[in-house]
């Protein structure tokens, strides 16, 4: 009788140790498992596992009019509303006053998000050479001030097409890939594609950022249609597929094209 019950206690030690042990596995693929920052645009994390991965550096390219200010807008404000992160928003071809309106009529509230420093819109002037190399390090600086997770460069275009010559932009590219990894901000940077054109900016941004969505807009049936495509997201099994983007007093969101 006294036997058994020892066997039972054994039995139960096993049981605890067996479940401390699948417990402590669970938390430390829990913990290896890369962080996920998602945009919080309906219909768009789902398409790329949850969100870009923290850190990654992402291009957003389209033609004028086709949602890169307002996906990335969207992106900072469901970043400081739904996951509480802070963000910088750097702006090279709207003005702040009037970004801040234009966003308004969404119904994003930056004034608000501003005076509670939960992020900020800086006005860059397109620059080169040291007034350049200052102008980034004030924006890392500012980051750093207000813990910064997410960080929009909008627009990319400007600060590349004002190098005198493509090795320049090349060159300023790689540094700020480098910069903002090592600070680990998720960046958004818009990329302008004039319409009509099959190349996306200088020909090699492409391939120097983690990931590359296409947001494009065209003329259908006398109506203006506007669409998503993730060209490349780096580790990410992404959607391949164009996406009907739909634009709405409260920014945009995704659904499935119809085929
Ligand atoms: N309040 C709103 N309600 C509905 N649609 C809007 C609203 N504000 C803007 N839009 C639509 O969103 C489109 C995209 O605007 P957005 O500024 O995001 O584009 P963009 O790609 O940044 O343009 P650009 O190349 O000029 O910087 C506008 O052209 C308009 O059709
Ligand atoms: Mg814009």
């Amino acid at each position: 009788m006294q036997d058994r019950n020892i066997d039972l206690i054994f039995t139960d030690e096993l049981k605890s140790l067996s479940l401390i042990y699948h417990l402590k596995k669970l938390v430390l693929l829990e913990e290896r498992k890369p962080l996920r920052v998602p945009t919080g645009i309906k219909g768009m994390d789902e398409l790329i596992e949850g969100g870009f991965y923290k850190g990654d550096i992402i291009l957003l390219c389209g033609e004028a009019g086709s949602g890169k200010t307002t996906f990335c807008a969207q992106f900072v404000y469901n970043g400081a509303n739904l996951y509480g992160e802070k963000a910088i928003y750097v702006s090279l071809e709207e003005g702040a006053d009037r970004l801040t309106r234009n966003m308004q009529k969404y119904g994003f509230d930056f004034e608000r998000l501003k005076r509670e420093h939960i992020i900020e819109l800086l006005d860059v002037e397109v620059s080169v050479g040291e007034g350049l190399k200052s102008q980034i390090d004030y924006i890392l600086y500012r980051a750093d001030m207000i813990h910064a997770n997410r960080l929009v460069i909008d627009s990319l275009s400007s600060l590349l097409l004002a190098q005198d010559k493509r090795i320049e932009a090349r060159a300023l590219l790689h540094s700020l890939y480098d910069l903002f990894k090592r600070k680990d901000l998720t960046t958004l940077m818009t990329i302008s594609i004039p319409r009509g054109s099959k190349s996306i900016g200088l020909g090699f941004e492409e391939a120097m950022v983690d990931g590359v969505i296409l947001l494009e807009s065209m003329v259908e049936q006398k109506v203006l249609e506007n669409r998503l495509l993730i060209l490349k997201m780096r580790g990410t099994n992404h959607s391949k597929e164009y996406q009907r983007v739909i634009f709405s007093d409260k920014g945009l969101t995704l659904t499935p094209c119809v085929k």
